[in-house]
This record gives C-alpha cells, structure tokens and sequence, in this order.
C-alpha cells in the first residue's frame, strides 16, 4: 500500500491521474494538493471526495512549509507532480505565473521532499525515508522538429522556444540536479500533446468539439499545417504507473503515442465525428440545437485560419522505444478509439463543460470545499 501526494491532481491529466490510480490501486492513499488555479477544477475529482483513501488539500506547492507537513503527516513516500501554468498561449502573454509555479514551485517540492525524507532521518543518524519523487514533464522541452527528423528520445538536446516550455525545462533540469547532488530518488517522464474528459476547453481538441456544439468558428492558426503526436490520456498514467512501478531512478522516459497528426487534419476529423454523430444519433440535434453546422452535417464550414501564434513550434514526436523496450509500455488506446471515447465523453458532459465556460465551476468549489477539506 502506498501512500501518493498528487500536486496539480484537479487539473486535466491530474485528475484523470487519480481516477486511474484508485481504479487499480483502490487501497492506495491519495493526497491531492492543488491551488485551483482557473485550470483546477474539483468536480473532476466529485467522486472522490467521499473515498476515505482520497484526501484534497487547497494549497501552493511553493508553500514549503504546507508540503513537508503532508508529506509527514500522510506518510507520503511517492510524489507524483502534475502541479503546472500549462497553456502555451497563455504563457506568450503572461510568462510571470510560469516561472513561478514551473521553476519556483518544482525547486520548493524538491526542498521539502530532500528535507523530510533525506535530511531530517539522516540529521537523527536514520536513514533516508525510502521514496520516490516523479516529475511530469513534456515534449515541449525539447523544442521543434522539421518534417524530417526523427522523433525527440530521451538523448535529444534541451531547445525549449516558449515561456511554457523554458520553465519546464527549468524545472526538469533542477530535478535532475536533485538526484545528482543530492541523491533524491527522481524520475521524469516527458509526454506528447494529450486529449481526453476532463481537458480544459481553452486546448484544441475540447475548443473545437464544444465550439462545433456552440456553432461558433474553430480557430486554426497559422496555415494548420504543424504537428503534434496525440495521446490518450489514461495511457500517460498507464505510462507514469509503469515508471513509477519499474522505472530506473535517475532516469528519464519518453511517453508518446506515435500518432502524429498536422492540427489541420485533427480538427477535420473531429469534425467529421461529430458530423456522423448527429445524423446518427437523432437526439443530439434536440439536445444541442445551436449546433447548426454539425446538424446540416458541415462543421467544418466553421473552419476558420487566424494569426499564428508567435514562435509556434512547427512538429513535436515522441521517439518511446526506450519507455517500451525498458518497461513494456505499449499504448492501450487506439487514436481511433480514444477520440471516438472522447467526443462522447464532451456529448455526454455538457453540464461540465458548460461550468467551465460560463465559470461556475468555481461556485461549486465554494459550495463543496468545506466538505472535502
Ligand atoms: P492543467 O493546466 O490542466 O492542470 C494544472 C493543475 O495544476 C491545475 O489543477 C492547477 O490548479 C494546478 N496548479 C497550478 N499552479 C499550482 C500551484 N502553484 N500549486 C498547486 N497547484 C497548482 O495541466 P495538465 O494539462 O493537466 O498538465 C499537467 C502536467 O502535465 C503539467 O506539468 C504539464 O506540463 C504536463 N504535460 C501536459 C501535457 C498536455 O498535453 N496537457 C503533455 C505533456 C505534459
Ligand atoms: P494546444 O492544445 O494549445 O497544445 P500545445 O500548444 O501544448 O501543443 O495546441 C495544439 C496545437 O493546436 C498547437 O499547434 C496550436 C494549435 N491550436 C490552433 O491551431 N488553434 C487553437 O485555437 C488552439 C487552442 C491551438
């Protein structure tokens, strides 16, 4: 039985995180501790918040103090950190919060975890704590490839070209320099683009699917043409359970889904789904009468190419033969599947994301957070 501290687990991968862990892990403790930022949501863990093995902690993670006194008072012996400013385009207009939480915050957890399970034991002539602290990292960090190349490994120099990527990469180096100096058992995991339930709509593939729905014009920037390698979301915490699990300390994994899509093709086939689900299921146009495009099976009319986003990385790919050849990690979801899941998971959730939009999400937090405290 293992007693986990989540940071970042009410966001989109957090959150899906979680749910995956207790699913195959229901004896396991979780400790999720997360600031709810406009990207942390606490309905994505509403079932739950009455799991006596789940406790939610609203807190910073550059709170050093807050952290060591989880990881002592919930016994925490693995650290799982998601906590993150995650949206490129936010982080070209505001790189601020970024540094901050991604840099300042990963060097405060890194603190608290080297002076609870390290210093203190061995400060009383004990030894260290055993335990086991991975970092949730991306492809970004090792910036952009042309149509050419081959995909990023885990040996592909660092060349972050966004405030979000920098500060990722910024925070993958101090772990690293944690476990070499300090002798800190660290992994990092640095994962492709991922899509499922749960993923905040400012991000492509939930931004075209409930825009489709609110018959509004889906943005493409630039010429549509740049890549990236999508992956379901539970096969990311398929892939961080396996590093966790089996994964060499000291070493970091490539998680991908070897599914490189141009956006421009994404978000046709998105549209193409949502087409045939309408005229196949007569009770969505009742359901979503707005959706004039979709009901007239013709989405993608409301295709529409705007201004690029400043230094936008043209391809992203996840080379994942060493998380594979080393760990047996094998992507359980097709794309076929995983989207198809997907698309019904937003049909079927209009209650959520509709929160999110119309920002009473945060309501509903103030409401249930005496109770889940
Ligand atoms: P997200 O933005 O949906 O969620 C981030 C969560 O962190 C939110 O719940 C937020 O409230 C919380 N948080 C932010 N600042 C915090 C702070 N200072 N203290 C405590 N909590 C804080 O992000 P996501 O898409 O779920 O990404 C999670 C992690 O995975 C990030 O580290 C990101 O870099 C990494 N990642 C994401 C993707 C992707 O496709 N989304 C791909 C690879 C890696
Ligand atoms: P995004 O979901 O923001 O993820 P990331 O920037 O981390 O890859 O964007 C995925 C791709 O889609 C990226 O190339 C930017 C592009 N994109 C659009 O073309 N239009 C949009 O409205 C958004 C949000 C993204």
């Amino acid at each position: 039985m293992k007693s986990l501290l989540v940071t970042g687990g009410a966001g989109f991968i957090g959150a899906n995180f979680v749910h995956y862990w207790f699913n195959k892990y229901p004896d396991d403790k979780i400790t999720v501790l997360d600031v709810l930022t406009y990207a942390g949501n606490l309905t994505n863990l509403e079932s739950m918040l009455s799991n006596p093995n789940f406790k939610f902690v609203e807190g910073n993670i550059c709170d050093q103090k807050l952290v060591e006194s989880l990881l002592i008072d919930q016994k925490v012996t693995t650290l799982v950190h998601f906590a993150a400013e995650s949206h490129v385009d936010r982080s070209i207009t505001g790189p601020d919060e970024f540094i901050e939480t991604n840099i300042m915050g990963t060097y405060s957890l890194l603190k608290a975890a080297k002076n609870i399970w390290i210093d203190i034991p061995t400060s009383n002539g004990n030894n260290p704590i055993e335990h086991h602290f991975h970092h949730v990292s991306t492809d970004e960090v090792y910036g952009t490839l042309s149509a050419d190349d081959p995909a990023f490994t885990e040996e592909t120099a660092y060349a972050p070209n966004s405030p979000y990527s920098a500060s990722k990469a910024a925070s993958d180096h101090l772990v690293r320099a944690y476990h070499h100096t300090y002798g800190l058992n660290v992994t990092t995991s640095n994962c492709s683009n991922n899509y499922g339930p749960y993923h905040f709509p400012e991000k492509l593939i939930p931004l075209v699917i409930i825009n489709i729905l609110n018959d509004n014009s889906l943005p493409i920037y630039g010429d549509g043409m740049q890549i990236r390698d999508w992956l379901y979301v539970d096969d990311h915490a398929y892939g961080i359970d396996l590093v966790l699990n089996k994964g060499k300390i000291g070493e970091t994994y490539n998680v991908g889904g070897n599914n490189e899509w141009a956006n421009i093709d994404i978000v046709k086939k998105v549209c193409n789904i949502m087409d045939k689900a309408f005229s196949e299921e007569t009770n969505l146009a009742q359901k979503y009468p707005k959706a004039q495009a979709a009901i007239s099976g013709k989405s993608e009319t409301l295709i529409s190419y705007v201004k690029d986003r400043p230094g936008h990385d043209r391809r992203y790919a996840i080379d994942a033969t060493k998380t594979a050849s080393e760990l047996g990690y094998i992507p359980k979801e097709s794309f076929e599947t995983g989207i198809h899941k997907t698309i019904q998971w937003y049909l079927n959730n209009e209650s959520w994301w509709s929160s999110v939009l119309d920002g009473s999400y945060k309501t509903w937090i103030n409401q249930q957070y005496n109770e889940c405290k």
